[in-house]
């Protein structure tokens, strides 16, 4: 039967990550996947992970499961995090956490959760999205719809067109939104403009659902969410998936979380057992490595400081990097055109390049770029940014 089966598509960030590694330059610079790097190009475990991590070691004396929902402390402290300590709908009681192999596991399990308690829906996601938005929502039966919200030409939001498309979307439709750092982008919806979204989605009947994957590598742990914080305390329901990835560096130990929030107690608690049923549907229990680690943190005043000064100290260096490579890019003669790279927020930045000129500074300097011209600006680091604007200069 298997010889009906054709190859599956090359996934464009992934089979990237494999071309890099095979690449023997020395002088190679790989800004592809989302990871961040240092000055040196690694990725280390940051410094409160490895502390809490040796707790665990000393604590653990059981790997028996924990439940459907996980680590009730990790549920709790990620919805401090994500919320804020004193949020409206938490004190209502209306919000509901669990814990799942990262952020794409939420993606699939709240997804799965609105295919089989509402039915199939309309997802309407940004144009652009994260490349494996789709397959993660759309794979349980989803229709996915586009709503325009980044303009390559002019490096800036079309949020004009963004709320008239929203604006044909049927009661009942879901919008998915992220809520910082916008992957693949980098430009992220002011303030106001979370507020104009939230009117949208209230007026049109709407349920939205945000992906929040780098808090804190924006600005702040707190401006990074404010918008997200703002909406969940006026809509009726709204879903979450957030990952532990990036923000604790914990990418291979897979930890996110699905959160869910209803109108009242009485409709969340219902609606989590349904989440917790598709949870045991399709992967039946939760990591727990992972959750351990990241409540821990967030629960111990000296390790919570430790990691929040490194979070901060990973998100200056980013931010400097943007301002420095835009600054090279000038030196060398690009008279402002990149300078939209220098505020915009998170890892990434569409460098604007030509699917050509990205194949050009790939065969002809060894730098990795996805071909949507998504720049992960954490691989970019003071000894190879003027490498790296030099190139850009060459090929444009
Ligand atoms: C990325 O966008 O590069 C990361 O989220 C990693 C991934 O799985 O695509």
């Amino acid at each position: 039967m298997f010889e009906q089966i054709n190859p599956a598509p090359y996934d464009p960030i992934l089979s990237l990550m494999e071309v890099y590694k095979q690449d023997p330059r020395t002088e190679k610079i790989d800004l592809g996947v989302g990871v961040y790097k240092t000055e040196e190009g690694a990725t280390p475990v940051m410094a409160a992970v490895k502390l809490a991590e040796q707790r665990r070691l000393e604590q653990e004396d059981s790997k028996t499961y924990v439940g459907l929902a996980g680590m009730p402390q990790f549920n709790e402290a990620i919805l401090g995090l994500l919320l804020g300590d004193n949020h409206s709908a938490v004190n209502d009681g209306r919000v509901k956490a669990t814990s799942t192999p990262g952020g794409s596991g939420a993606l699939r399990i709240l997804a799965d959760f609105v295919v089989n308690n509402l039915g199939s829906r309309k997802v309407w996601l940004s144009n652009p999205s994260w490349a494996n938005h789709a397959s993660l929502v759309g794979g349980v039966g989803h229709e996915i719809a586009y709503y325009p919200y980044y303009d390559q030409a002019t490096s800036s939001l079309t949020f004009d067109a963004m709320m008239s498309t929203l604006e044909t979307a049927d009661a009942g439709d879901i919008v998915l939104i992220h809520g910082c750092c916008h992957n693949p982008c980098g430009a992220d919806l002011n303030l106001e403009q979370w507020q104009q979204v939230t009117d949208l989605i209230i007026r049109k009947g709407l349920l939205p659902f945000v992906d929040i994957a780098y808090q804190g590598l924006g600005d702040s742990l707190d401006d990074d969410a404010a918008g997200m914080r703002l909406m969940a305390s006026q809509v009726p329901e709204m879903l979450i998936a957030a990952s532990c990835s990036k923000n604790f560096g914990l990418y291979r130990d897979r930890i996110g979380a699905a959160v869910l929030i209803a109108q009242n107690k009485e409709q969340a608690d219902i609606a989590y057992s349904q989440i917790l049923g598709s949870v045991r549907g399709n992967y039946s229990m939760p990591p727990h490595h992972g959750a351990f680690v990241v409540a821990e943190i967030l629960q111990d005043e000296a390790l919570y400081a430790n990691w929040r000064a490194e979070l901060e100290a990973m998100t200056a260096r980013v931010n400097g990097l943007r301002t420095g490579l835009v600054d090279e890019l000038n030196r060398l003669g690009a008279g402002g055109r990149f300078d939209f790279i220098a505020g915009q927020k998170g890892m990434f930045s569409f460098c604007g390049l030509s699917v050509d000129q990205i194949h050009r500074v790939r065969d002809e300097f060894g730098i990795y770029i996805v071909d949507s011209s998504r720049v992960n600006m954490a691989g970019v680091s003071n000894n190879n940014l003027g490498y790296l604007a030099n190139a850009i200069m060459t090929v444009i």
